[in-house]
């Protein structure tokens, strides 16, 4: 595995000389967030020695290197998702393919149903816990050379880093929501009564991705902010695919300022 995550980085270092210092993932409909990314470099999943590749609508593939908010960024525009078949470890390949390339933050983003009566469909929440109810990625013969093999998860969403974003949002404007984000396999979406148990476990958002980014993430120590776009809520439960895409634009605006104006502050 080791061997396969340093090739992908050693192919993608051939390709580039830029050196990013911020991972960004793209969740569902909030890909627009490159159009602000001086672009320097983009290189196609396809491309990429051991890269899995995107299955899913919406999510189109690529590593995008280049300058936003002033600061050195690779974002990844299509995640892969454990319900398309991946395994837990396929999933979080690609963040530690970016922690060789040398990122000390990551961003993550991804459209989610709510459970939480006070948040409104075009909300960003951000993420300050996360329950994974998706198979753990560190599970297997631990890569000693990326973090130890019971890495803490108390601190699993930074909370300087939701500092910085409350001041921000509060500077320009963003209405902002804070919550645990549950992670599910999907590719389903939830019951009604699954909705509530998310509830009852204490879950403000649900959705398909997010948590073993960041389980990989923090296990190689690195700081994590991660939003929620709220594209349905449990009173709206009969949700599609296209739906999310369309609602996940709501906020893109809001996502992409927040976005820029934390990485001006690193
Ligand atoms: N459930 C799971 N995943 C989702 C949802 C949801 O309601 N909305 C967007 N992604």
């Amino acid at each position: 595995m080791m061997n396969a995550i340093k090739a992908s980085a050693e192919y993608i270092k051939g390709r580039t000389a830029f050196e990013p210092e911020v991972g960004i993932i793209l969740g569902t409909g909030l890909g627009g967030l490159v159009e602000h990314i001086e672009i320097v470099e983009a290189i196609p999943y396809s491309e990429i020695p051991n890269f899995p590749v995107s299955t899913v609508e919406g999510h189109s593939g690529k590593l995008i290197f280049g300058l936003l908010g002033g600061k050195k960024v690779v974002a990844m525009q299509g995640r892969f998702h454990y319900y398309e078949g991946y395994t837990a470890q396929q999933v979080v390949f690609p963040v530690r393919v970016m922690k060789l390339l040398g990122i000390k933050y990551l961003f993550v983003s991804n459209a989610a149903g709510s459970m939480n009566s006070t948040f409104r469909v075009g909300d960003v929440m951000v993420i300050n816990d996360h329950i994974n109810l998706i198979p753990n990625p560190l599970i297997g013969k631990n890569l000693d050379e990326l973090g130890p093999r019971f890495p803490a998860m108390n601190d699993a969403y930074n909370h300087e880093l939701i500092e910085k974003a409350t001041a921000i949002a509060e500077r320009e404007g963003i209405k902002l929501q804070y919550g645990c984000y549950v992670a599910l396999t999907g590719p389903t979406f939830e019951t009604p009564k699954e909705y509530m148990w998310v509830k009852i476990i204490g879950g403000d958002a649900v959705g398909m991705s997010t948590a073993p980014e960041v389980i990989a993430a923090r296990h190689m120590d690195i700081p994590v902010f991660g939003v929620s776009i709220i594209t349905d809520t449990m009173e709206n439960t009969c949700i599609s695919h296209e739906e999310v895409q369309a609602n996940g634009r709501l906020a893109e605006k809001n996502m992409t300022k927040l976005f820029t104006e934390l990485l001006k502050t690193l």
